[in-house]
């Protein structure tokens, strides 16, 4: 698979994200209305500059009419997407493919999700019913499969692979706990991590990322234009996405130890940024930590960690927000919560904030390029993004 890319050919240059939690009190609108004039006011601009707008929920919400009615936008086009989680990266993956394209100036990508009120949970299935062909699992249950697969592989006893899952999720609330705007704002001992309730399979409540509310707005332009919004814009220099052939619950072999969209997406994305050892290259990352085990089988999948090896770089501290290559420096899924159709763009809010040098008591020191991944899905039946941002 071969993408050109738009390396360097792009800026953001202004971002938004509200606090994710519980919004009883905001419907989908507001957080909308919240995260985007935080973006323009970011970028200097006003509302009446932005030439198109893409939207990102896979709920919230359909037609473009559900950013156009709050924000009030004057007779222009509004795209409104969805692509299960990885909804919010796809927003900026086409909007900024169409400032590249000469199309439009100025362009904003936004997603928001408001879920709490729906009742929505990883514990039932609320969607339709299908035709009764499609596996029933939860995606707790789901994605639960990929810790004894590791374990068996790579001859990890189950002790030592709950020690690891349990610090991925004591790191991403740690990160979490020093993020105003994350759901879960608590560092969580290990040992209540141990003890919380079972969810499916290995995984206990700790494991999961949270039910969440919220929405985030970014402003992007040609990156010849950059520096006339803003004196410190971040640059894309690659975007990849792709879709699987969705052969997990066909393959009676399949390999539930690995994502085959995260290596082909990640491994577009760093031909595009000209990466070759993304372990050294990459200062710091975003991943789609939905469950603790997709964070241990992604450092893997992105190249962090040679294969079978995270699980002892994760102890190690490699991850850690002082660590060697920090991953969900913002908490993560696990911690700052996940609104679908904004999780992608949360991400990019906090390369935004580590790459300017925003991010206070997270702040990493001198990072150079960023990665977000955003994966849809689930193992064996998955889309996958990868971003690289940098300055
Ligand atoms: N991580 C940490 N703490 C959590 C949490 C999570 N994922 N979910 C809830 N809590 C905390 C709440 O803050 C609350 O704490 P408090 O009593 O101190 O206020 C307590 O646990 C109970 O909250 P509640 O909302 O009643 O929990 P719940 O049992 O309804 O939900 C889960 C727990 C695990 C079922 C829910 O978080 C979940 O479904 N997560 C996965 C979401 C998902 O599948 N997303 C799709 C990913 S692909």
């Amino acid at each position: 698979m071969a993408s050109k890319g738009i390396c360097d050919r792009v800026a953001i240059v202004g971002m938004g994200c509200t606090r994710f939690g519980e919004h009883w009190d905001r419907s989908a609108a507001d957080l909308l209305v919240d995260a985007a004039q935080e973006a323009y006011a970011s970028a200097g601009v006003e509302a009446d500059q932005v030439d198109a707008y893409w939207l990102g929920t896979m709920g919230s919400g359909i037609s473009g009419l559900t950013a156009a009615e709050p924000l009030k936008i004057q007779y222009k086009p509004v795209t409104r997407l969805e692509n299960m989680c990885a909804t919010g990266s796809e927003a900026i993956r086409n909007a900024a493919y169409a400032v590249a394209s000469g199309a439009y100036d100025l362009v904003v990508a936004m997603g928001v999700e408001k879920l709490k009120d729906s009742g929505y949970s990883g514990l039932v299935g609320n969607a339709p019913p299908g035709d009764g062909t499609e596996s029933g699992m939860t995606a707790p249950a789901n994605f639960s499969l990929l810790a004894p697969a590791y374990a068996e592989k790579y001859g990890v006893e189950l002790e030592t692979l709950r020690d690891v899952l349990s610090k991925i999720a004591y790191k991403n609330h740690y990160n979490g706990a020093r993020n105003q705007k994350a759901q879960f704002q608590r560092e969580v001992p290990l040992d209540v991590i141990n003890a919380s309730p079972k969810v499916a399979g290995m995984l206990g409540i700790m494991d999961c990322s949270g039910v969440s509310d919220g929405a985030a707005a970014a402003v992007i332009c040609r990156a010849e234009d950059a520096h006339k919004y803003n004196a410190k814009p971040i640059f894309i220099k690659a975007l990849s996405f792709v879709a699987g052939p969705a052969e997990g619950a066909k393959r009676q072999d399949y390999d539930f130890t690995t994502f085959p969209e995260v290596v082909a997406s990640a491994k577009d994305a760093y031909e595009q940024a000209g990466i070759e050892d993304p372990r050294e290259q990459i200062s710091m990352a975003e991943v789609h930590d939905c469950f603790t085990p997709t964070e241990l089988v992604l450092m893997e999948d992105l190249g962090f960690s040679p294969r079978g090896k995270a699980w002892q770089d994760t102890l190690d501290g490699r991850f850690d927000l002082k660590g060697a290559q920090p991953v969900n420096p913002d908490g993560g899924l696990k911690s700052f919560g996940h609104p679908i159709g904004a999780s992608g763009l949360r991400m990019m809010y906090e390369m935004w904030l580590q790459l300017r040098g925003e991010a206070g008591e997270r702040q990493i020191d001198s990072p150079k390029l960023g990665l977000t991944h955003n994966l849809g899905g689930g193992p064996g039946r998955a889309v996958s993004f990868v971003s690289v941002v940098g300055l």
